[in-house]
């Protein structure tokens, strides 16, 4: 759509003198099972009042009104319905809500609802970030017709990877989160946690209900974007959730900025990003609903945030915007964990004689505190600060094993997915290792770049849980997510294993106990962890080195596109 239609669309918007043809309604909607959902349609203002028929734009959530639902009415200028459903069991709907296992169905009947109506044009789009958007990528399961296009943020492609990524439970985040429901019912509150602790297991039974696979994924077949962040609580999951989306028609459009659901680390990237992710996901959100082309900009289908430290130094390596057809080619390099408390690229030689190995004891009672990273902040509903927070007092702790590389003399860049790759052992029967990897300032600060912590009972991740063998000496791959760093010249990098990250993780108080044991947690047992160094067990941290990536004006583009500021504030306010 050119730049003068768009401008004439959003002026009109403006206009008072042009009636809507319909006044806004408010209705219960019935679910095919009998169950009636709570509905709010706006009316696109129209100058041929008669026979206006629209699409519309259909954002399902668990909130209520006033969140996301309510950003729906953006899309009105466009001439677009806009109808916000509370999801079953959520403020004025009935029924119980269920971790989206509703959503593919009652989607598919509120669609089918739809377009039965004589102002539908019998093109729905989709729109949801969070838990809306988890709410509406259930729909693609049963392939409805009317579906045209989705947007989703933030929004994971399986659940149990973020609730439970190796099998250690995310119990803050994934409390904050039930509880900020706007549930109709409080009362199912705790029915709701109990099945989350019974399925610590990832059994195909419960969690494939609501994850996508092969069969689902095969249905989008319409155009969609996926917004995530590289600190944000689905990161990793959301980037998933693009392969999948991309993987048949290969137009899936994505933005990734440093953010997602952590708002409070904004103000650290001083760069363009708060403009740069309010105005792409607008623009990608417009584009997939038709109203804007972004071919003729330099926005590509990639379009991702280069981090970097907060300082002079990362301000000139990275801070800024890339965009490109396809993630850069990266080379995986090994950075061993020496017995000394160094990190190189050089593994341990055959001859050479030091420590073979490092032990710590691991007291769940005094469990290593959370500093910042992945996490669900205050100011969205949790309770756990996020973001590039310093971790220089936590990583002083004995239980706390350090390493860390000489200061880079140039900039190196990291784009891609971290791993560890581990040789452990325990005298328990159950534990944990805990993985951080941070960036070193000269200062002497140590910023988080990303962490994860592995449940040795699930490493298997079968249905059954597997103990461990005092001594016996395991072999663990961590998925520490992903990243795009510059760590700038002067800095360097650290890489810590220890056995707790709380309130990130639960404790895992190493007696064996699950989650749902009604005599969990149980008495704590101190655990001697032990991580190995030796030239047949060389533990290693695996980092997606790559080229500089290019940088783009993405402001420039956004304002050639007509994204104007308003459009950002009304989008930035109803992220709250
Ligand atoms: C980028 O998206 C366009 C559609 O918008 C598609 O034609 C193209 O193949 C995509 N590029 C890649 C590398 O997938
Ligand atoms: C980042 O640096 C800027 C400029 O020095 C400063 O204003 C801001 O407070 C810093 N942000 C954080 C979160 O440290
Ligand atoms: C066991 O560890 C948990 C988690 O840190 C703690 O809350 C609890 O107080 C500990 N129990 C005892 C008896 O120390
Ligand atoms: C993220 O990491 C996963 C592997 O854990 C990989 O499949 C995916 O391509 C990565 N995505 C990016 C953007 O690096
Ligand atoms: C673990 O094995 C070591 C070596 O055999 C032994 O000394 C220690 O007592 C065992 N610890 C436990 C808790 O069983
Ligand atoms: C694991 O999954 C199965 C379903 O396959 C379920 O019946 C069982 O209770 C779960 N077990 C545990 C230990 O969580």
């Amino acid at each position: 759509m050119p730049l003068k239609f768009v401008l004439l669309m959003l002026l009109s918007s403006f206009i008072p003198s042009l009636a809507r043809r319909h006044p806004p309604m408010e209705i219960m909607v019935p679910m095919s099972d009998g169950v009636e959902l709570h509905t709010r349609i706006f009316f696109p203002r129209s100058e041929n009042d008669g026979e206006g028929k629209f699409p519309v734009v259909l954002d399902r959530s668990p909130y209520g009104y006033g969140d996301m639902e309510e950003f729906m009415n953006l899309f009105l200028p466009f001439g677009f319905v806009s109808i916000g459903q509370d999801m079953r069991g959520t403020e004025k709907s009935e029924g119980n809500w269920n971790m989206f296992i509703d959503d593919a169905s009652d989607s598919l009947d509120m669609g089918n609802w739809i377009t039965e109506q004589d102002w539908s044009n019998g093109e729905v789009y989709t729109f949801g970030m969070s838990a809306d958007g988890m709410g509406s990528i259930q729909t693609i399961e049963n392939a409805p017709s009317w579906l045209k296009g989705q947007y989703v943020g933030w929004a994971p492609s399986r659940m149990y990877n973020v609730l439970f990524p190796h099998g250690a439970y995310k119990q803050k985040t994934t409390e904050d989160w039930v509880s900020d429901l706007d549930m109709t019912d409080e009362s199912w509150l705790p029915t709701l946690l109990q099945t989350i602790h019974e399925n610590e297991n990832h059994s195909d039974e419960f969690w494939g209900q609501v994850e996508m696979n092969d069969e689902k994924l095969n249905n989008v077949n319409f155009p969609n974007a996926i917004w995530a962040g590289w600190y944000d609580i689905f990161q990793a999951e959301t980037l998933a959730l693009f392969d999948g989306y991309n993987e048949k028609l290969k137009e899936t459009k994505l933005v990734v900025d440093p953010c997602g659901h952590c708002l409070e680390a904004q103000s650290f990237w001083t760069q363009d990003v708060v403009y740069g992710r309010t105005g792409l996901a607008l623009a990608q959100a417009f584009e997939v609903f038709g109203i804007m082309d972004l071919k003729r900009t330099n926005i590509k289908n990639i379009t991702y945030y280069v981090m970097s430290s907060n300082d002079t130094a990362g301000t000139e390596a990275g801070q800024y915007w890339s965009t490109t057809e396809e993630w850069p080619e990266l080379a995986p390099t090994s950075y061993y964990l020496h017995a000394d408390g160094t990190a190189s690229t050089e593994g341990k030689n055959e001859v050479e004689a030091s420590e073979e190995s490092t032990t710590y004891a691991y007291d769940p009672s005094n469990p290593v505190p959370t500093v910042g990273g992945n996490n669900l902040p205050h100011s969205i509903g949790g309770s756990i600060p996020c973001g590039p927070l310093d971790q220089s007092e936590v990583d002083d702790r004995d239980d706390v094993l350090v390493f860390e590389t000489e200061p880079q003399k140039d900039a190196l860049y990291l784009t891609g997915p971290l791993l560890a790759d581990l040789f452990v052992s325990s005298d328990a029967v159950d534990t944990d290792f805990s993985v951080k990897i941070s960036d070193v300032y000269p200062t002497g600060e140590v910023l988080i770049i990303s962490d994860q912590t592995f449940r040795m009972r699930w490493r298997e991740n079968k249905d059954e849980p597997d103990m461990i063998v005092n001594g016996t000496v395991y072999n663990i791959n961590i998925n520490i997510w992903n990243t795009s760093y510059a760590v700038a010249p002067g800095h360097a990098l650290r890489f810590t294993v220890s056995s707790s990250n709380f309130p990130r993780f639960s404790v895992n108080p190493n007696n064996g106990l699950l989650l749902a044991d009604p005599v969990y947690p149980g008495k704590n047992v101190t655990a001697m962890n032990t991580l190995y160094h030796s030239s047949d067990h060389q533990s290693r941290f695996i980092l997606p080195v790559v080229k500089k990536p290019k940088r783009v004006r993405v402001l420039k583009e956004l304002e050639s596109l007509g994204i104007t500021e308003t459009m950002i504030e009304t989008f930035k306010t109803r992220l709250k």
